[in-house]
């Protein structure tokens, strides 16, 4: 099943405190953001990739395009304030497609076969998102205080990719901005239309490169799988 993917890449990596774009980072001598596309490059049922990038990093990303050979990206819009703009101008500059995946460019440990199911599950019910279930005892806290433990079978952390039927993901992305409503993911958008978003399960391998010791997690698991 073919599906074409949107990959927000317009972030400042704050959190990251390297100065500059996290995506820009190595891993492995490679940039984190080369990683993630070339899962998507070497994807036969990948048609499309739109990136989401800063106007002042368009050319620098163009020229990384170029010299490792990613030729499936179809344009790269400028991204947003948010994350969820960045992802809107991407659906708003391309065509009507049946199935659009949105992944985080900072995962680059996503695979083959979690891609599948997504878009599989996507194209039977609508949308599908990629977690993994939580591992410690969550609770939540107000003002440095623990106000309710929660049941940890029914807590899910949720990753990237989320898989959508195109006109749902639109729908959902016009009805938040005619609300003023900022999710900080997409299946948050589609739940508030009232759809259900399935759960796929993925693996925590499946990491987002956010703090230095993410580096650490993002070394050590390009050498197993190297071995
Ligand atoms: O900051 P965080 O890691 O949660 O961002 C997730 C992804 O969204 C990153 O790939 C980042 O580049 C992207 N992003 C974006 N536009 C923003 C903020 C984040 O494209 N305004």
């Amino acid at each position: 099943m073919q599906y074409e993917v949107v990959l927000p890449a317009a972030g400042s990596g704050k959190r990251m405190g390297a100065g500059q774009n996290k995506l820009f980072l190595q891993l492995n001598e490679k940039p984190i953001l080369i990683h993630t596309l070339e899962v998507f490059q070497s994807d036969e049922d990948c048609t499309g990739i739109w990136l989401a990038v800063k106007p002042e990093e368009r050319e620098y990303i163009q020229g990384l395009l170029e010299r490792y050979h990613i030729t499936k990206v179809k344009g790269l819009p400028n991204g947003g304030q948010e994350r969820q703009h960045s992802v809107q101008s991407c659906m708003k500059a391309m065509q009507q497609v049946e199935i659009v995946l949105v992944h985080d460019a900072a995962r680059p440990f996503i695979t083959k076969p979690i891609i599948s199911r997504l878009v599989g599950a996507a194209q039977e019910k609508g949308a599908a998102i990629a977690g993994v279930r939580a591992k410690d005892t969550m609770k939540k806290v107000r003002d440095g205080v623990i106000v309710e433990t929660v049941d940890r079978e029914s807590l899910w952390m949720i990753q990237t990719p989320q898989a959508f039927r195109f006109k749902l993901l639109q729908q959902a992305e016009n009805h938040a901005e005619e609300q003023g409503f900022l999710g900080t993911d997409e299946a948050m958008l589609v739940e508030r239309l009232g759809h259900q978003v399935h759960i796929v399960e993925s693996t925590y391998e499946n990491v987002k490169m956010t703090t230095k010791e993410d580096l650490i997690f993002g070394e050590a698991i390009l050498r197993q799988r190297n071995n």
